[in-house]
């Protein structure tokens, strides 16, 4: 595997190769990534994976402060993994001067994470897109997990003209349930095992969900997350899998997730999670 710092070191690396897949990431490898890795590598000659903790996506900076910077055990991982060039930019490398672009993603930027999290996916899509200039990947892979994060990114690519296959894959999870994050390294042992209890209704509320109305899946989960004294769920929406539109009907559309975010214990964490309720394919 090379490790490379500079753009233009990985692209002269890459210059003469077919077939790129590429992972972006921000490190603290765990499981979830390495499901992307391993997929991008055994689906193309070349994976390339980039470990970039994006400032411009923080809009809190005791959240970047804090985020788990683990470059070692990274690279380690990366090393085992498949992926044969790591790229590991600093600030200034992949933002020489500041990036003023404003995108609109429309109905899907408006809701959930949108909103609540102002200029977020304004700067994955400045660092994703900046990253696809200097990879010029044919296959890039992104996690279920941030479910909200793949539309915005297939908006982006379609906004920008790329010609890249954007590929989801699922979850991974713990033992227990709970959604593999790098943040689950900032929870203690306790807080981590109560926040089991958000897969577990997640999961619990598709069978709740064959008897029951949209309105009260949403209620009942919700108030047994809460019914947990150190989580407090921020909001939780069932949508349209493809338009991230709240439904009022099961029948109302074909592709139906809920999706979730709760904040967890005294720091406090917070956490996101979503469950596929319906897809026809
Ligand atoms: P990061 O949170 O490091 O995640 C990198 C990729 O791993 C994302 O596509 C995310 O959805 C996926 N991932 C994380 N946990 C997962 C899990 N438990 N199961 C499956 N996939 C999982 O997402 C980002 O970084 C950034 O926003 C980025 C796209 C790199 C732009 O800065």
């Amino acid at each position: 595997m090379e490790v490379f710092r500079r753009k233009n070191d990985l692209k002269a690396f890459l210059a003469d190769k077919k077939n790129i897949g590429f992972v972006p990431t921000m490190g603290a490898l765990h499981e979830g990534h390495l499901s992307l890795i391993k997929r991008c590598a055994s689906e193309n000659e070349i994976c390339v994976v980039s470990v970039f903790v994006n400032p411009t996506q923080f809009n809190d900076k005791n959240d970047l402060k804090n985020y788990p910077r683990t470059e070692e055990a990274d690279l380690a991982l990366l090393r085992a993994n498949g992926c044969d060039a790591a790229f590991l930019p600093s600030v200034e490398e992949m933002y020489p001067e500041e990036d003023t672009r404003v995108f609109d993603f429309g109905e899907i930027g408006n809701v959930m994470e949108g909103p609540r999290r102002p200029g977020h996916f304004n700067g994955v899509s400045q660092v994703v897109s900046r990253l696809f200039d200097i990879v010029a990947p044919q296959k890039a892979y992104f996690g279920e997990k941030d479910f909200q994060q793949i539309a915005i990114i297939r908006s982006m690519v379609k906004q920008l003209n790329y010609d890249i296959e954007i590929v989801s894959c699922p979850i991974v999870r713990e033992q227990s349930g709970l959604a593999k994050s790098s943040r689950n390294t900032l929870l203690t042992d306790g807080e981590k095992e109560k926040a089991v209890l958000i897969s577990k209704t997640l999961f619990e509320s598709v069978n709740f969900a064959k008897s029951k109305s949209v309105a009260d899946v949403k209620q009942w989960v919700v108030d047994t997350i809460n019914a947990e004294p150190i989580l407090d769920v921020e909001y939780f929406e069932i949508v349209d899998g493809y338009t991230l539109q709240s439904i009022e009907n099961w029948s109302d559309a074909d592709y139906v997730v809920g999706c979730i975010t709760v904040y967890c214990g005294v720091r406090p964490v917070r956490l996101i999670d979503n469950i596929t309720y319906k897809k026809q394919e």
